[in-house]
């Protein structure tokens, strides 16, 4: 089975043995008074944003925690949100248990919809999912039909620590006696055969059940908008931290976890209001229409990034 068949497998399976092993924190994802749920609710000020646009039709890619982000978003306002996912398990359960009236089960690089079906395609956390995400973007700018949201860890530039480090590894590589030191030491962290000159181990950064946790490059995804003459962009980056056992801790700040979360957090927003760390997560809307005032007033007052972008002079 190659990686892309292994991955999509475990996608679809997963719920299945989560939910004999983990039921309790399947369950917990309904509880809007966990520490886990405050980290949840703050990614969704996008949706609030794009008020004008909730009469239309929506759709909810990577949604198989039984469609929740779909509920949101009907709890918000949106009038017609359909979710789908790869994995049936938890859709199947959200529709018997009358939490969602219909779903989809739809692998996000290829999706079965017409192009522009749906007004807005929305996807929370799952990009970082697929093994091939830059197919799963194309794939939700097709069944789009005015803007494709995604809220996703982010690409962070390298602080100076960073780029030292890097820069004395490749020195002490380039030393033939300093490669044979750091191979010796770093047997099988660095590379199980020894590292030559020149030559790095890049860690992937990995995340069950089974993906490389991909992170967006605002700059990648500007150059993609800019290729398919698509009229604006607006993100806004922000921190965020995942803690196990976030799940089933409440909310309080006499519970350690939400300390921890809420703390590290602070911390984070502090090195980044320093200039020291980039945040790491972003929420980002690829604009296929051009929104009202109403909107980009909505968008600034809150702190997003928006950039206008230039259209191809050859297609004006
Ligand atoms: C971390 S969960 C995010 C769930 C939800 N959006 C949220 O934010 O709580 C990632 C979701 O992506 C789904 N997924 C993984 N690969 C997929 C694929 N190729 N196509 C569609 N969904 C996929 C998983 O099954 C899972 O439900």
């Amino acid at each position: 089975m190659d990686i892309l068949e292994k991955t999509y497998t475990a996608h679809s399976e997963h719920y299945d043995k989560d939910r004999q092993d983990h039921s309790e924190i399947q369950e917990s994802w309904f509880d809007q008074n966990t520490a886990d749920s405050w980290r949840h609710r703050r990614m969704y000020e996008v949706v609030d944003i794009l008020a004008p646009w909730h009469h239309g039709k929506w759709f909810t890619i990577g949604d198989g925690r039984f469609g929740l982000d779909s509920q949101v978003l009907r709890r918000k306002g949106v009038s017609k949100a359909v979710p789908s996912d790869i994995s049936e398990t938890l859709l199947k359960e959200a529709c018997r248990r009358g939490l969602i009236e219909s779903y989809r089960v739809e692998n996000a690089e290829k999706l079965s919809l017409e192009n522009e079906s749906f007004d807005v395609a929305f996807g929370k956390e799952c990009f970082h999912h697929f093994p091939r995400p830059f197919i799963a973007l194309y794939e939700m700018l097709r069944v789009a039909r005015k803007a494709v949201v995604m809220i996703e860890p982010v690409d962070k530039k390298q602080p100076w620590t960073a780029r030292a480090k890097e820069a004395l590894k490749r020195r002490l590589l380039i030393n033939p006696l300093s490669r044979k030191v750091i191979n010796a030491l770093s047997k099988g962290r660095l590379a199980k055969r020894g590292l030559r000159r020149g030559e790095y181990f890049v860690a992937g950064g990995y995340e069950s059940p089974g993906c490389h946790v991909y992170k967006i490059s605002i700059s990648e995804f500007t150059k993609v908008a800019l290729s398919l003459d698509l009229p604006i962009i607006a993100f806004k980056r922000f921190n965020d931290f995942y803690l196990k056992g976030g799940e089933l801790a409440p909310a309080s700040w006499k519970s350690k976890a939400y300390r921890k979360i809420r703390l590290t957090i602070l911390w984070r927003d502090l090195l980044g209001k320093l200039g020291l760390k980039d945040p790491n997560v972003v929420s980002m809307i690829l604009f296929k229409e051009t929104p009202g005032e109403e909107i980009l007033d909505s968008l600034s007052r809150r702190g997003w990034s928006i950039y206008h972008l230039s259209r191809n002079p050859y297609h004006a």
